[in-house]
């Protein structure tokens, strides 16, 4: 029999610096109370609070000197203009991007991969051709390939995975051999699982075969270094609000020859060189992929949570958000039929877990009652839980602000249901 004082509740000792109680006085919202209990915030998987710098600067953006952008001869314009710039240099230099003309700014991860899909598909897929994904991809790394591949006749393929949540790359190499294969796109971290991929192999062996590849970055960006030159990758896409960030903007990045061979995704106001009736001429990257006026507060604020979490250090971020992992995954698997689903070695800082017994939405509406917010349902990853054969999971997931406290509080709660539920 398990009881609530087999828990420990010292935590462990850390080996890094980290001034975690000054990191959370400056995110407002952790002082926050939910329904009379300090909020802890364990949804960070679905969208991450913000710091006061990121809140600041898009209030000062507005209280200050915004306008519209790439347009006007005014003050405001060419200051809101070079502030927008200036956060395309940040993630250029964030993700080591060769030069800015390869840093899109889309509204997220799945208008990036729509783009991608919508554009280098649209003009390379034929019937008969091949995308590969994975089994383990979000909805948003899903359906766009699904589509072209409706429109197209073309055929989605699919890479296995282990029970553990790790990818079979035999499998994916195999699909690879076809020969029919125009596209490779998969997820660098599982948000449902947690499993970081091996991108750099996974490259590889596309490359190989002269395969462009895309990966979803969203679940990967805020928790270990992207070096996207490193990975070799054709295209990395992200999100803003998983990042720090404001939500409405995220990043496509594309390796500058494929981006100018691509026709543009969307068309209209400041994507153009000259328009005539007769015929347009498109203006150079970046600005091709940029049609209309973009969200320039949202962009300004990515630029500042980039340099914010910078300043900290993503090694640092790292090793915090690992040591709440091994804890956390320690700690859950004390809870009598608590099933962790993704056991991969590589982890990101999140844990999915079902209770024997319990529906997920139980799981989560009790612990709302506690102020502890986490994430239950299908994870925007349905083909992830019919692999495991559940309708649904529950899942914590942690930024640089968590403390093993509120783990300790999660557990607690989950033996409480563990008791209800008996
Ligand atoms: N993609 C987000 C999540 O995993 C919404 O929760």
């Amino acid at each position: 029999m398990h009881s609530m004082r087999e828990i420990p509740t010292m935590p462990p000792t850390r080996n890094y610096e980290l001034d975690l109680a000054h990191i959370r006085t400056q995110f407002p919202i952790l002082c926050r109370e939910v329904y009379g209990n300090s909020l802890v915030y364990l949804d960070n998987a679905a969208s991450m609070q913000k710091p006061l710098k990121v809140i600041k600067a898009i209030s000062d953006c507005y209280s200050n000197y915004y306008s519209n952008i790439h347009r006007g001869v005014h003050l405001l314009s060419t200051l809101s203009t070079a502030a927008y710039e200036r956060a395309r240099k940040i993630v250029q230099l964030f993700i080591n991007a060769s030069s800015m003309q390869e840093i899109i700014f889309t509204s997220g991860t799945t208008e990036s991969i729509n783009l991608v899909a919508s554009s280098l598909g649209g003009s390379t897929v034929k019937a008969g051709d091949e995308v590969v994904i994975t089994g383990m991809e979000h909805h948003s790394n899903i359906v766009p390939w699904q589509v072209l591949c409706e429109r197209t006749g073309a055929v989605l393929r699919v890479v296995p995975f282990n029970y553990r949540g790790e990818l079979i790359i035999h499998e994916y190499e195999r699909l690879l051999e076809s020969g029919r294969v125009k596209l490779v796109a998969f997820v660098h971290t599982s948000n449902a699982l947690g499993t970081i991929n091996p991108v750099k192999i996974l490259v590889e062996i596309a490359h190989a075969r002269d395969i462009p590849v895309l990966v979803d970055g969203a679940q990967a960006i805020a928790h270990s270094a992207v070096d996207v030159r490193e990975l070799d990758c054709d295209f990395y896409a992200f999100s803003g609000h998983k990042i720090y960030g404001p939500s409405g903007v995220g990043v496509l990045y594309g390796k500058r020859a494929l981006l100018e061979a691509m026709p543009p995704y969307q068309v209209g106001g400041d994507m153009i060189k000259i328009v005539t009736f007769e015929k347009t001429q498109y203006a150079e990257l970046p600005n091709k992929f940029e049609a209309g006026t973009p969200n320039i507060a949202g962009v300004i604020g990515l630029g500042v949570a980039l340099e914010w979490l910078q300043n900290i250090g993503i090694e640092i971020i790292k090793a915090h958000e690992q040591t709440l992992l091994e804890y956390t995954t320690d700690q859950l698997s004390r809870v009598p039929g608590l099933n962790i689903l993704g056991t991969a070695c590589e982890k990101a800082p999140l844990v999915a877990f079902t209770m024997k017994g319990i529906h997920p939405h139980d799981i989560g509406t009790i612990l709302d009652r506690e102020g502890i917010a986490i994430r239950a349902g299908h994870q925007c990853a349905q083909p992830t839980m019919e692999r495991y054969g559940v309708p649904a999971m529950a899942r914590v997931s942690f930024a640089i602000y968590n403390r093993h406290e509120e783990i300790d509080a999660l557990v607690k709660t989950l033996f409480k249901i563990k008791e209800l539920f008996k």
